[in-house]
């Protein structure tokens, strides 16, 4: 996608560097950082530099090419690799990919770049298939950031609204903000920004009002791991906006390509849920009114907080999962994706 009239991928590599989008100085400030090894590559996914389900996917094969071309022992670089998110199942079907297919530093580098490539052709695929659902007039809720930030380019759940509105529809999005971290106030209102795509934020706690008075028609949203019988982990409060859709009749669909989908995972109860540092709960950061990006409290400083990372919506309340394959009913995901 283009920012500034220029096109860019969230990750790419550059000789030996892994190249990244710093996600956490955004939207105030656009600028990259380069990884230098799969060491610092690791420590950009854990601290969060680069998040989102394909992306993270992506930087983590990056980083295992990385590994190859240092020279160290793979086994050890996976391990530092792989823990460190453990929701998102795309991490670890990268890195898997990756070293099983690698012998030379080279084949690693060619697969690398053939699981991010992957992510950007199925990205295309999921919007030209969920276009249907965005009809002229949608008023359409997100969380989170699913976008191209998220999936090397185009995203997930925006995939489609993007398509729509480059098509001419007129599209309307309403934009959770995502505590703890804000991706959607941050992250997806600047991708929207940079299309032009209409949208509001609005507080996490704000979804349940619009739906009841009629002015969402669906909800669209991305995810980090799809079990078998359907039931997705995605970004916290998607739940509850899953239960206020079902409540209020709207459709919800979850966006995400086949990597996202573990069918080694029987049900929800089986994904591991992350638990972040609680200090994100009591620290924000924000620009101040001298340009500075500055973090600041917003809880008594002897209160204590949880911050589970992610919650499982179960899958009676998903419409459908939004896949390169097509729309799929989360009862048939074991059909369809079968090994
Ligand atoms: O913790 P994050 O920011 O990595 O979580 C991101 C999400 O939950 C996204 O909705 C999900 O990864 C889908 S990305 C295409």
């Amino acid at each position: 996608m283009k920012v500034r009239g220029k096109n860019y991928r969230a990750v790419w590599m550059d000789g030996r560097d892994v190249v990244v989008i710093n996600q956490p100085l955004l939207p105030h400030r656009f600028e990259l950082l380069r990884l230098k090894n799969h060491r610092q590559t690791a420590n950009a996914i854990k601290t969060m530099i680069i998040r989102g389900a394909g992306t993270i996917g992506a930087t983590g094969a990056y980083g295992m090419a990385q590994a190859y071309l240092e020279g160290v022992d793979i086994d050890r670089a996976y391990r530092t690799l792989v823990e460190t998110r453990p929701t998102a199942a795309d991490l670890k079907h990268a890195l898997d990919r990756v070293r099983a297919r690698a012998k030379t530093a080279k084949e690693a580098v060619a697969e690398a770049e053939a699981i991010a490539d992957e992510y950007v052709e199925r990205a295309e695929q999921i919007a030209e298939i969920g276009l249907p659902l965005v009809t002229n007039g949608s008023r359409v809720l997100t969380h989170c950031n699913a976008g191209w930030l998220a999936l090397v380019d185009w995203g997930s759940a925006p995939a489609p609204i993007y398509l729509a509105h480059r098509k001419g529809r007129k599209v309307f999005v309403w934009v959770d903000e995502t505590r703890p971290r804000n991706q959607g106030a941050n992250l997806t209102s600047w991708e929207f920004l940079q299309e032009g795509v209409p949208h509001k934020i609005i507080a996490d706690n704000a979804g349940g009002h619009y739906m009841r008075r009629g002015e969402v028609d669906l909800c669209i949203v991305g995810a980090d791991r799809i079990a078998a019988n359907g039931d997705v982990a995605n970004k916290i409060g998607t739940y509850q906006k899953a239960v206020l859709a079902r409540e209020n009749g709207i459709p919800f669909y979850v966006a995400a390509p086949s990597s996202t989908i573990d069918v080694k995972c029987a049900s929800g109860d089986k994904i591991p849920i992350e638990e972040r540092d609680e200090d994100e709960m009591h620290y924000i950061y924000g620009q101040t009114r001298n340009a500075k990006i500055e973090r600041v409290r917003v809880s008594p400083l002897k209160a204590s907080a949880g911050n589970p990372a992610f919650d499982v919506t179960p899958a009676k309340y998903i419409t459908g999962i939004i896949t390169e394959r097509g729309i799929v009913k989360p009862g048939d995901i074991r059909k369809v994706f079968k090994k």
